[in-house]
């Protein structure tokens, strides 16, 4: 199996940005990148006028398998990722049954293996009584800590487990914390419970809720000299938090973070209810300059798939929260880019290396020889509308339906094999586990 890409500007990473270059496949593998490659290939690809990038790693997906494949199975949710430039996903451990044991681990892994049409990871999730399972559990990417309950029932916020956590379980594991404050969301619920408009989700879960949780994950991080990452960063106080971090600790947000703000409930309502919550345009341009100054690390989606009858109940307390995006970020984020948010260098950083380096992913998130042959071809020229009706996640709709974006994923590659290309997924494609490094 050999594949080479020719005629393709290809992004080398962030200090050398793009380059034209050709690119060739053996096995899965890129086995050269150059001016000119003389080897055959079994098959060549036109790249001409087009960004050849590495796949984007989302590093925080919710698919519903096992529990609610109606919503998203492993099959549907890793055709949303192809469809999006989405090569390697990680997925959160939130399903039913929740992922909190070493076999059900397992399960995932198998079931990926014979549903999945990109690469993945599992985290396990983290309760106050699976220490044991957590301890074992090095195939998992990471471990998931929901500090603040979110879909699901999985909740670690005592601190004697929290603590426990941080010292016993394998350093060598990223641990991932869903950062809001328990308590205090639960105390303002009950005091605003009277409400009905949208917006009361967010002054519920409001940026003194994140930024508590932040500060105590920072510092359980720092005493136990511990890897720790910071999930869907959403308010300006944790990005100030943030850029004085140690060492150990990472950060990411989300593009809905990043995109929208408490201003778009009156246009989306229930639509745009999530956890973390929508914060201020304040907030949102303090995400932009926490990842441009490194106070965040990544990119990463929460890809959440209710369905739209549930998005849209009368009642806001009863809509669930979290919205699809997995096949949207790359080229949200870079339209953003386009607009002045950010360097399209920067973007690719953020969405397609970052994450391996975070996680420690081998072989993943760059274009380089020895590394794995997952790559995405953006047009940047390709007028997209995205619509709800066209969407690949099974929940079939986007809070960003009709947005026109100039530049869009065409072609997505995993382990060498065309996976998306054509407006159509390629379902004898097969994703691998991503390996963590060491
Ligand atoms: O909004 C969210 N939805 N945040 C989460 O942390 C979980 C997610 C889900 O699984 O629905």
């Amino acid at each position: 199996m050999s594949l080479k890409i020719v005629g393709a500007d290809v992004w080398l990473g962030k200090e050398r940005g793009f380059e034209k270059k050709q690119v060739l496949i053996e096995d899965g593998v890129i086995a050269d990148v150059s001016d000119g490659i003389a080897a055959p290939a079994k098959e060549v690809l036109d790249g001409r006028g087009k960004w050849l990038i590495p796949g984007v790693i989302d590093a925080q997906v919710h698919f519903r398998d096992p529990g609610h494949p109606q919503k998203e199975d492993l099959r549907s949710g890793s055709v949303a990722c192809a469809a999006g430039g989405v090569t390697t996903f990680l997925e959160m451990p939130n399903t039913h049954p929740a992922t909190t044991t070493g076999a059900l681990l397992e399960d995932k892994l198998e079931a990926a293996a014979q549903k999945s049409i990109v690469n993945y990871g599992f985290f396990i999730g983290a309760t106050s009584d699976n220490l044991d399972e957590l301890r074992r559990a090095e195939r998992a990417c990471g471990i998931k800590v929901f500090m603040g309950s979110s879909t699901g029932d999985l909740l670690v916020d005592d601190q004697e487990t929290l603590e426990r956590l941080f010292a016993k379980t394998d350093p060598a594991t990223v641990i991932a914390l869903h950062c809001e404050d328990e308590t205090r969301v639960r105390r303002r619920a009950a005091e605003h419970r009277g409400r009905t408009d949208p917006a009361v989700h967010s002054v519920v879960r409001d940026a003194k809720s994140a930024l508590l949780a932040t500060a105590r994950a920072v510092d359980l991080a720092q005493r136990h000299n511990r890897r720790a990452h910071i999930l869907h960063v959403s308010t300006a106080d944790e990005v100030e938090l943030l850029s004085g971090r140690p060492d150990a600790v990472t950060a990411e947000c989300a593009p809905h973070h990043l995109l929208l703000d408490i201003g778009d409930y009156e246009r989306l309502g229930g639509l745009v209810k999530m956890n973390p919550s929508l914060k201020t345009s304040r907030d949102r341009d303090a995400l932009w300059r926490g990842l441009s100054t490194g106070a965040l690390d990544c990119i990463a989606t929460d890809h959440a798939p209710h369905t739209l009858e549930e998005k849209r109940r009368d009642d806001i307390w009863q809509v669930p929260a979290g919205i699809p995006a997995v096949e949207n970020s790359l080229g949200l984020v870079l339209a953003a880019a386009s607009r002045g948010m950010c360097t399209a260098d920067e973007a690719l950083h953020w969405l397609c290396t970052a994450p391996a380096e975070v996680y420690q992913l081998e072989k993943k998130g760059r274009i380089e020889a020895g590394f794995d042959a997952d790559l995405c071809l953006f047009d940047p020229e390709r007028r997209h509308t995205i619509l709800s009706e066209n969407q690949w996640t099974r929940c079939r709709w986007s809070p960003w339906h009709e947005t026109q974006v100039e530049g869009w994923p065409v072609t997505t590659i995993v382990g060498g094999r065309v996976a998306f290309q054509d407006g159509r997924p390629n379902l004898d494609c097969r994703g691998r586990r991503a390996r963590r490094a060491g």
